[in-house]
């Protein structure tokens, strides 16, 4: 007995000699009984603290319930890395069009290195709107960015800068001499940007805001070889440069290589505005003229805007008069092998639709103004009939003609719908630069706020109107 309890470590009451044979029987039993339980909870405790027996361990529906919550939360946790690569680094093999057929790999990297002309110095780059990443960038680069000390007019800081993988939204390909071989690009270049940190166009990325610095008619004409974008226009090179020469800062064209439009009728350029790719959860129509869902949108810009290489399908397409060039080129049913687009589209969107609109700085605005605001854009002024808090858009379909928010229909005529997609507002102080509707039109949100009072005839006096701009400037 002395023996069975020192291997159960339990004490019991030195036992007297007086005991019966019985009694010695039963005491027995006991500490046998009693060593089995101890032994049995240690064993549970010990299993229960090991992550992978938890699970067995639980039991009744609650619990299952868990074990599936974890899994979900491990998909959603992979979806949303998988979808953060393929927005900042994925070209979806674009380097075909970006590098091997328009060259622009070769002006970039200049004469000196094998390419054509003076090549694109740091400065050149951050002056038509590229963007660096500073958490790309080692330790030791920085201090000597910092100190002044990096030649930002050499084109071959601007190639150290793509090797490292730190321009946004371009991605090199290196022959074994440091040369270019191509380059692509990402959904990074235009839609997002970086916080300034370390200098101006240089610090941490901000996903999903609109880069309106970007000049990518500027970026595109520098091309050596614009052959491919004229015959697909079936226009000469002099026109091509003509309307991406019109483009302009944080303007880009989604419907020049569908209807071949570069101007509107009143001359202006036939550009929209890059918009933010934030805030876009619950909102049911896309870009401005609500062509489709966000993946929808994605599956059309990877394929025939990067000039990715993927499957997409859009009998819309398929009209000779509303969209010639993208009818001749068959743009309503793409299909490439291998595929490298659509495998990527579902986390893609989940990350998209993960971003949040970023809330506006301290001192931004003026509190007791906004909250006036408010009550106006829920009351007299009727924003909230269509900018429906807190998607400040409609719940369902979003969608307007142009008459019902008093502009032109031109923009609205390039599209299947042929309405205007009511803006969702959230974050909208983040993208004041370029203006506001889809192509810049009104320069302030005092000049789109002008524009409904009258339009609308809502009566708003002056003050009122500032009230409402400092409500949008708090959203
Ligand atoms: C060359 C610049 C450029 C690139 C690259 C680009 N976009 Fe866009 N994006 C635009 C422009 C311009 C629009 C507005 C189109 C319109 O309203 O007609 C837009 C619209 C959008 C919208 C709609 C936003 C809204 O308010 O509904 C989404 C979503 C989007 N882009 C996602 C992407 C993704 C994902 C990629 C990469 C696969 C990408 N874009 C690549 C310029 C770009
Ligand atoms: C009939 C529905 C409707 C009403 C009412 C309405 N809006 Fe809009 N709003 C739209 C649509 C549609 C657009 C997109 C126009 C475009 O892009 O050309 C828009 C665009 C905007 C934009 C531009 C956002 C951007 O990023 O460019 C702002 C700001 C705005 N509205 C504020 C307001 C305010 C303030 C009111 C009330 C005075 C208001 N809206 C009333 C439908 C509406």
């Amino acid at each position: 007995m002395s023996k069975l309890n020192s291997v159960m470590g339990i004490c019991v009451p030195k036992k007297r000699s007086s005991l019966t044979r019985r009694e010695k029987i039963l005491a027995r039993v006991i500490i046998l009984l009693l060593g089995v339980s101890v032994a049995t909870v240690c064993w549970r405790a010990g299993r229960a603290q090991t992550p992978n027996n938890r699970d067995e361990e639980r039991r009744g529906p609650e619990r299952n319930e868990n074990a599936v919550d974890e899994k979900i939360e491990r998909h959603a946790g992979r979806m949303l890395e998988q979808g953060r690569e393929t927005f900042r680094y994925d070209t979806f093999g674009d380097e075909d069009f970006w590098g091997n057929t328009l060259q622009l790999h070769r002006a970039i990297e200049g004469v000196r290195f094998g390419g054509v002309g003076p090549g694109v110095s740091p400065n050149t780059a951050l002056a038509v709107g590229l963007k660096v990443d500073v958490d790309a960038l080692p330790q030791s680069l920085v201090q000597r960015i910092k100190q002044g000390k990096v030649n930002l007019d050499d084109p071959a800081t601007t190639l150290a800068l793509i090797k490292l993988n730190s321009v946004l939204g371009i991605q090199g390909q290196f022959n074994p001499d440091s040369s270019l071989r191509s380059i692509g690009i990402t959904c990074a270049l235009c839609h997002s940007t970086v916080d300034n940190s370390l200098t101006s166009g240089v610090g941490r990325r901000l996903d999903g805001w609109a880069n309106r610095d970007l000049n990518v008619g500027a970026i595109v004409s520098l091309a050596p070889d614009l052959s491919a974008v004229t015959n697909l226009l079936g226009v000469d090179e002099a026109t091509v440069k003509k309307v991406l020469g019109a483009w302009g800062p944080g303007h880009f064209d989604a419907e020049l290589f569908m209807d071949g439009q570069g101007f509107r009728p009143d001359g202006k350029t036939a550009a929209t505005l890059i918009p933010p790719a934030f805030g876009l959860a619950g909102v049911n129509l896309h870009t401005s003229t609500g062509w489709g869902s966000v993946t929808h949108w994605n599956a059309f810009v990877a394929n025939l805007e990067m000039h990715g290489k993927g499957t997409f399908y859009d009998p819309r397409l398929n009209d000779p008069s509303k969209f010639p060039v993208a009818a001749r080129a068959g743009f309503a049913d793409v299909r490439n092998t291998p595929d490298l687009i659509t495998s990527k589209l579902p986390a893609l969107q989940f990350y998209q639709l993960a971003l949040p609109a970023p809330r506006p700085p301290d001192g931004s605005f003026d509190r007791a103004a906004a909250a006036r605001g408010e009550s106006l854009f829920n009351g007299q002024a009727g924003c909230a009939v269509c900018h429906v808090p807190p998607l400040f858009t409609e719940p369902g379909w979003n969608m307007h003609t142009p008459a019902e928010v008093g502009i032109d229909d031109f923009q609205a005529r390039r599209s299947p719908d042929e309405h205007y997609r009511t803006t969702p507002l959230k974050g909208v102080w983040s993208h004041q630069t370029g203006g506001f509707y889809h192509d810049g039109r009104f320069a302030t949100l005092l000049d789109v706020v002008s524009h409904y009072n009258e339009f609308k005839h809502l009566g708003l006096t002056d003050p009122q109107k500032r009230d409402l701009v400092e409500y949008l400037k708090s959203l």
